[in-house]
């Protein structure tokens, strides 16, 4: 007796939880608890119970509708609150809603100021050349005219590795080299970008690392006009048609003779802002025509051919193109300052 009470209970228990709205609430309180369920029939039935055994079968029974009785009111209450919010379980499927949008990636503006550089001396018929960061002393220095205790070296600081002879490239101007050894005496133009790095105090103006663009041209009958030509289209393809460029002397031990060159300031077209520093021109890069010394350590014969060279910096292009007054903005992995590019 007291088994099949307790069977009563857990049945109406498990059937209870299967309760979706009010009739199906109604329909289970007559099986389970109205004058003619078996519980409530059982109760009435005592009687006929042996007498010592009717207080505790009695008792039993009572708990147990006293018990089913608490879970009707729980669960009537329960689902009269999904009655009155009856978007409540909608809300999870509403599938109308605009969805959560996902976070959108984006390229790095160093990325995306390579790519553009990348396309215009595509179109000029110069192909990407890549060329290691971890470089010999040899081919960063020596085979580009800087040797060993030269004061020349004291333009790059430099990041030694634990292997003599072994460094960080502290510019692309080694990956020249490479680029000659592999193609001499073919002709050759290419580009040359990847990071470098030098072993400087950070500040807003310099960094550890950064990437450059060299360019490398090599043939017959390549001269001065030929650069000045090509690096001024450059720079029209890059920062505007109407762009003016100038070339000031300068100085590198691998190119002779060597020059700078300005653009216009695209900001005050020449009369004079904050970027320009008053001046109305912007240096953009450093360039030359490869020294007889460089094209011998490259193969080739420097009585045949001569060539050209320059070396940009796309992070400080970047900078003046945008406004950015701190280069480590770039290496700083702040979302703030990638998300707007
Ligand atoms: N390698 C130089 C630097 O890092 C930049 C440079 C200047 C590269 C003149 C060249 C060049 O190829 O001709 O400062």
């Amino acid at each position: 007796m007291l088994e099949s009470l307790d069977t009563i209970k857990t049945i109406a228990l498990s059937e209870l939880q299967k309760t979706s709205d009010m009739k199906t609430l109604r329909l289970w309180y007559s099986t389970h608890l109205s004058k003619s369920s078996q519980l409530i029939k059982s109760l009435r039935n005592l009687s006929n119970v042996a007498a010592k055994d009717r207080p505790t079968i009695g008792k039993h029974a009572n708990d147990i509708r006293k018990i089913l009785e608490q879970a009707y009111e729980d669960r009537t209450s329960y689902l009269n609150k999904s009655v009155e919010s009856p978007g409540h379980k909608h809300i999870a499927l509403d599938v109308t809603l605009p969805g959560r949008s996902l976070n959108r990636g984006r390229l790095h503006i160093a990325t995306q100021t390579l790519r553009r550089i990348y396309t215009i001396w595509a179109d000029m018929g110069f192909q990407i050349y890549r060329s290691r960061e971890i470089e010999t002393d040899e081919l960063n220095f020596e085979l580009l005219n800087i040797p060993l205790h030269h004061p020349a070296r004291d333009m790059w600081d430099t990041f030694h590795t634990n292997s003599p002879g072994v460094i960080l490239r502290t510019h692309t101007s080694p990956g020249q080299i490479h680029a000659m050894q592999a193609n001499a005496p073919d002709p050759i133009r290419v580009i040359l970008p990847g990071m470098c790095y030098r072993y400087e105090q950070i500040t807003a103006r310099s960094e550890i690392q950064f990437n450059q663009v060299e360019g490398l041209a090599i043939g017959t009958n390549i001269r001065f006009t030929d650069l000045k030509g090509t690096l001024s289209d450059f720079a029209r393809r890059m920062f505007g048609t109407s762009t003016r460029t100038r070339f000031r002397a300068s100085h590198f031990p691998f190119t002779e003779p060597s020059a700078e060159m300005d653009i216009e300031c695209f900001l005050c077209s020449g009369e004079g802002c904050r970027v320009c520093k008053k001046t109305g021109w912007l240096e953009i890069l450093g360039c030359g025509m490869v020294h007889p010394a460089v094209l011998t350590n490259g193969g080739y014969e420097p009585k045949k051919y001569t060539g050209f060279a320059f070396g940009m910096g796309p992070e400080r292009i970047a900078m003046l193109k945008y406004g950015i007054d701190d280069i480590r903005h770039f290496w700083g992995n702040d979302l703030r300052f990638l998300e707007q590019f």
